[in-house]
């Protein structure tokens, strides 16, 4: 009997997009050896083909006698982690931890699937336009997160008042972004962030951006190989203010200002003048953009507001921190995503050859956009793939191997379950074991242990083991033992 395969075809409420569900009942009676995949599945799905939520229709069965080859690769953008590049992931993402632990911060995690509401903001953001977004099966608008923050917000307003802040929390997850590929950007990338929810004060983006100094350090940055651009949003809102332009414009400005490196000044000022910005006041605001000391920045904006005194107060504390020659103003800094409202900083490479290595900021009213109360906070994203790209520039990428303390092998088949035992017996001690699970010649059980890095060998050979022991080859050495079971550590 041949494979039946069919097919049924749901349409979604919207007929944006078509929700294919595949359902394959197959039956067979003939031997597997009959079997074939469809390599075409028609599933044509117009309106006209009466969809809708609840519109079920079988589409025309296809069968094709050809097994499908499928492409090996990963989707375009995105990464497998073979054991080898999972050792260095692993690495990174240990000294994130690590770090985040070392100032206090907890672990938290969201899903990567999220509604696509949470990331919906109304100031034109690219990040919007790179979501990856869909229907799921109960017709909901969902997306795979782009990056933390909402979510992160989202739980904090369900939390309410069951946590007392300050929150510290940390959290390494993957994100999804329709991106163009350029060196270090990519379309899933993992994302370090640490945030801190509930202090007003600069000493809370002081002590982020310590806590990534502080990493940079661990792996062998310096601070001429790296330093950070900060800069405050307050700037940008003093100037918009002084020419009075309405508060709601402030984070679409800051959209239209951020993209002033990608796209043609005429066309950043034709921008901002849709927004009904006065010609005077884009000629102020891309001035100001142009600034790298705060002594000129004060000269602009008198001393008294409160870009200048969070600034101020940051690079005094940068002092006391020990981080000053890793910190410098720069107002061109405003950063593409909407929310923030105070200081902003990126992580650049001095050379100037890779896109933002890390960016953040305070971002104080995110939480009443979702409808919750307002409370200050401020964080930071690091991703993995541009640290790893200048770890590879400077020659500082970890060697990385397999790393097992034992290699445990049985002499003779029928000592496998002895071997077994004595795998056992070293896991229960908390040591790593390689057990070879067939029967090998010695040579090719060197060779392994050579490969993964073993530091010993354990062979279950007939006499010791009636005796009780095994022979124990320390591979560094040479030296060689037999040891009874029980004295194994
Ligand atoms: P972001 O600047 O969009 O900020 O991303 C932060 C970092 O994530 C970037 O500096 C970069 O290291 C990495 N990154 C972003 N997009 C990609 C990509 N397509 N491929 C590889 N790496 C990428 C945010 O996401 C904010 N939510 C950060 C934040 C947390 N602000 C406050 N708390």
């Amino acid at each position: 009997m041949r494979a039946i395969h069919i097919v049924t075809t749901r349409l979604s409420s919207s007929f944006r997009r078509p929700i294919l569900y595949l359902d394959f009942i197959v039956s067979c009676l003939a031997p597997p050896r009959q079997f074939s995949i469809p390599r075409r599945l028609i599933c044509a799905a117009t309106k006209a083909n009466g969809g809708g939520r609840s519109g079920s229709i079988v589409a025309p069965l296809v069968v094709n006698e050809e097994f499908q080859k499928i492409d090996v690769n990963p989707p375009k953008g995105t990464r497998d982690f073979p054991p080898e590049d999972m050792r260095l992931r692993n690495w990174l993402f240990n000294h994130f931890k690590e770090v985040s632990r070392l100032y206090g911060f907890e672990e938290v995690d969201f899903p990567v699937l999220e509604t696509e509401a949470l990331f919906i903001r109304k100031a034109g953001e690219e990040i919007r336009d790179q979501l990856y977004c869909f229907e799921d099966r109960g017709n909901r608008r969902v997306a795979l997160r782009p990056e933390l923050t909402p979510s992160l917000a989202r739980l904090v307003i369900q939390k309410g008042k069951s946590v007392s802040l300050p929150l510290k929390w940390f959290a390494v997850g993957q994100c999804w972004r329709y991106e163009r590929m350029t060196r270090g950007r990519r379309r899933e990338h993992y994302q370090w962030n640490m945030d801190i929810i509930g202090v007003p004060q600069v000493t809370a983006e002081a002590e982020l951006i310590s806590s990534i100094v502080t990493f940079f350090k661990r792996i062998g940055i310096t601070a001429s190989d790296v330093g950070f651009k900060v800069s405050s949003r307050k700037v940008l809102q003093e100037l918009l203010k002084k020419y009075g332009v309405p508060e709601d414009l402030f984070g679409r400005v800051c959209i239209i200002i951020d993209k002033i490196e990608k796209i043609p000044i005429d066309e950043i000022k034709k921008e901002l003048g849709f927004t009904g910005i006065s010609e005077d006041a884009i000629e102020q605001l891309l001035q100001v953009l142009s600034v790298k000391s705060l002594g000129d920045l004060e000269d602009i904006l008198g001393g008294a507001g409160e870009a200048i005194a969070d600034l101020k107060q940051l690079f005094s504390l940068a002092e006391k921190f020990g981080y000053s020659e890793w910190i410098q103003f720069d107002a061109s800094v405003v950063r593409g995503l909407a929310y923030y409202t105070g200081i902003v900083f990126e992580g650049f490479d001095r050379k100037g050859k890779l896109r933002a290595i890390c960016g953040g900021g305070r971002y104080d009213r995110l939480l009443s956009t979702y409808g919750g109360d307002d409370i200050p906070a401020c964080g930071f994203g690091f991703g993995d793939a541009v640290i790893v790209e200048l770890l590879k520039e400077k020659d500082l990428l970890p060697e990385l191997g397999q790393e097992v303390e034992n290699i445990v092998c049985a002499l003779d088949k029928d000592l496998q379950g002895a071997a077994a035992t004595v795998a056992t017996a070293l896991r229960d001690k908390g040591q790593t074991v390689d057990l070879v699970l067939e029967s090998k010649p010695l040579k090719w059980v060197f060779k392994r242990a050579a490969r993964v890095n073993a530091r010993r060998l354990v062979l279950v050979g007939k006499t010791e083991w009636e005796d009780g022991s095994v022979s124990v080859k320390v591979l560094s050495s040479g030296e060689q033992f037999q040891v009874k079971l029980s004295d194994l550590e």
